[in-house]
């Protein structure tokens, strides 16, 4: 597994993709794909029944479907509904009754159109770009067209769910079994395959893009794709046969494109964090509210937790330290994951300690990030964090930019260095600031989760429908600069 060594230059990345709250409801016309939802609960299910429960996660699945905003109809594609790939009936396509007249038109970028309307009739986005003004539209501006990927893009890769990694057979996770067989030493296409074999996919698919009638629309800058990894599998950083992944996000077609990852890049800035699923899919606000409540009430005695393993052979890990002060603290609580079958690889029963506790610890792995981070916001549990990466420069869409207000920060040279107790940091926190952030948690999991695909949401927004929001904002904003004159690279 490739990871970068964490550097202090991080935090000046914390503005990528800027956050922002957008109310009015997301209107997909052809929907998303089927495997889009697919692909989440594909890591869903990854994840699940990984082999620990925190770290080895990424090293699994691989998919992909790419999509682009706003297409317009064309003669050519009669209906966007009909160009849809796998099958459009497992999708939500979200018209509202309930959108107001006002909302439909007030994505953030609100500058007036009306005198830029001259002199950008050219631009092949135009048609797209005017349907934000068509108010009898409460879907203006958030079409989405989802590209007919041949299948040797996706569903031909689960058929190969055998050989995807290189330490597991994927194939369970595609079922419902939800359990693991054992492991098994099969080729992989991240690290056993020579090179040009695993860019093979990589460059095969950004070939079949660029050809499309809707790429050269923007140049591929109006297209967003989604992997169930972590982006360093996709930056491979020279041709040596021995560095991991491939080099699908150094080609200049992904370098237009935008892409969504578990764990982004802090130093480009066309991927984007979204968040790990976790075990929680429900298909009605009033799961979510149910839900909420009873992270609400539950007791929690323990202060804090941690749930992961040593990292013996990386020194600048911090977790043997924070395994030790969990096991000397009267009030923390362990749940090591070692080698072999854990209760750590047990759902319920990572989520029972989570939901027992005030504070869970989340320590770098062997990346960044950690799906944990998002088991315990779900628990109710504040996460505490100790490298700004692994959630704040992280997941800039779907977490408040103050981080104060829902985690705790401990800078990992605390640990390493000054020897802090985490016991006693965390105990320095009032029991009413202790209430306001837990709050604070619970009042962001619907943000957090993937519904239900199957059924929707009347009025929550998910993780799904944040990023989508999101990246139909930053479309609608190139191309607002394209017309405005700002064609400048770092408008993109
Ligand atoms: C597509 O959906 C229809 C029902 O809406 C179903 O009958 C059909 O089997 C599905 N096809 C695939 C390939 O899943
Ligand atoms: C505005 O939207 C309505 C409803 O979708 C549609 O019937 C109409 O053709 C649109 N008008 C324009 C000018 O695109
Ligand atoms: C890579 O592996 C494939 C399949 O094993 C083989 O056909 C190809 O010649 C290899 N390429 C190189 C450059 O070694
Ligand atoms: C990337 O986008 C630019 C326009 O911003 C375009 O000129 C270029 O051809 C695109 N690259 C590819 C590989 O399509
Ligand atoms: C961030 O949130 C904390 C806790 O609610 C608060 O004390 C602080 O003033 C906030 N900082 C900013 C810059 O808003
Ligand atoms: C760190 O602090 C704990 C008590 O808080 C102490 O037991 C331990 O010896 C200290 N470790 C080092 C390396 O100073």
């Amino acid at each position: 597994m490739r990871r970068r060594s964490p550097t202090s230059s991080l935090p000046d990345h914390m503005e990528k993709g800027a956050v922002k709250n957008q109310q009015s409801r997301l209107c997909l016309l052809a929907s998303l794909s089927a495997f889009f939802w697919f692909l989440l609960f594909y890591f869903h299910f990854v994840f699940l029944g990984g082999s620990t429960v925190d770290d080895s996660l990424q090293l699994k699945s691989i998919s992909i479907n790419t999509e682009s905003i706003n297409t317009p109809p064309t003669s050519s594609r009669p209906s966007n509904a009909q160009a849809l790939p796998i099958n459009s009936s497992m999708t939500t396509s979200r018209p509202t009754s309930t959108a107001q007249p006002g909302n439909a038109q007030s994505p953030p970028i609100n500058r007036p159109m009306a005198n830029i309307d001259r002199k950008s009739d050219n631009y092949p986005f135009m048609r797209a770009l005017r349907t934000i003004e068509n108010k009898s539209d409460p879907c203006g501006g958030r079409y989405i067209y989802v590209h007919d990927l041949p299948p040797r893009f996706n569903e031909d890769m689960l058929k190969e769910c055998r050989s995807l990694s290189l330490w597991t057979n994927m194939c369970k996770f595609t079922s419902n079994a939800g359990l693991g067989p054992p492991l098994e030493n099969v080729e992989g296409i991240f690290g056993a395959y020579n090179i040009s074999m695993r860019d093979a996919a990589s460059l095969d698919l950004v070939n079949w893009l660029a050809k499309r009638p809707e790429w050269s629309i923007m140049g591929g800058k109006d297209h967003f794709l989604v992997a169930g990894r972590i982006t360093w599998d996709f930056r491979r950083l020279s041709d040596e046969e021995s560095d991991w992944g491939n080099k699908l996000l150094f080609l200049p077609e992904a370098k237009n494109m935008s892409m969504l990852v578990v764990e982004s890049s802090p130093w480009n800035a066309n991927d984007f964090g979204i968040p790990y699923p976790t075990y929680f899919h429900p298909a009605k606000d009033a799961d979510v509210f149910v839900w909420q409540d009873r992270m609400r009430k539950l007791e929690r005695k323990w202060l804090f937790s941690f749930a992961g393993a040593p990292r013996p052979g990386n020194l600048k890990s911090i977790r043997g330290q924070i395994i030790d002060q969990c096991k000397n603290s009267k009030v923390g609580k362990l749940l090591e994951c070692d080698f072999g079958e854990s209760k750590c690889h047990s759902p319920s029963s990572i989520m029972q300690m989570f939901q027992s506790s005030h504070f869970c610890l989340q320590p770098q792995g062997d990346s960044y990030t950690r799906r944990s981070a998002f088991d315990s916001m779900l628990a109710g549990c504040i996460p505490v964090f100790f490298h700004p990466g692994s959630a704040y420069t992280q997941y800039t869409w779907h977490l408040p930019r103050n981080y104060s207000k829902y985690s705790v920060f401990i800078p990992e040279d605390d640990i390493r260095k000054r020897n802090v107790s985490i016991e006693q940091r965390l105990s320095q926190i009032s029991p009413e600031q202790v209430k306001i952030m837990r709050e604070e948690v619970i009042s962001l999991i619907p943000r957090l989760i993937y519904a239900d695909p199957r059924s929707k949401l009347e009025t929550l927004k998910d993780a799904f429908d944040v990023a989508v929001q999101a990246v139909i904002d930053k479309v609608t904003k190139l191309r607002r600069d394209i017309i405005e004159g700002h064609t400048d690279e770092k408008f993109h």
